[in-house]
């Protein structure tokens, strides 16, 4: 699959986003290895810190088929902002857990792209190794 083709594919996701409060709508895809996809979306709630990032749904998803972060070869967010949104903190924190470090982020608003990973968006990370 071509990059054109997943972010296509996290668009499609953005349709289904559930943003009645913010009127913002994003979409994730997972695309793993084998060829397979997992797509999300925003999802929110009138208790908003209950509400769901669409990257977030989409790494979930993946993990929930039973899929682990060498499986996946890359990630797309795409938003319908003026900008290229960039994942928020909470989405950060886990995709620093469940993607490996350089796994390819792509961003997109349809007008312009970035391409990054979670290395990148997130330095010094707090990890399980900071457990005991
Ligand atoms: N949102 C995402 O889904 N992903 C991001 O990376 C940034 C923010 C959602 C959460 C909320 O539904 C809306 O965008 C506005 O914050």
């Amino acid at each position: 699959m071509t990059i054109e083709e997943l972010l296509n594919k996290a668009f499609e996701a953005m349709d289904n986003a559930y943003a009645p409060y913010s009127n913002y709508h994003v979409g994730a895809c997972v695309l793993c290895k084998d060829g397979r996809t997992f797509l999300g979306a925003n999802i929110e709630n009138a208790s908003f810190g209950a509400t769901n990032c669409a990257e977030r749904t989409a790494i979930f998803a993946t993990y929930a088929n039973g899929y682990r972060k060498d499986d996946i070869e890359a990630l797309a967010i795409v938003s319908d902002g003026k900008r290229v949104a960039a994942p928020c903190g909470i989405c950060r924190q886990v995709l620093s857990e469940l993607l490996n470090q350089d796994t390819p982020i792509i961003l997109s608003n349809g007008k312009d792209r970035v391409d990054t990973n979670i290395k990148e968006l997130l330095p010094m990370q707090f990890n399980g190794d900071d457990l005991d």
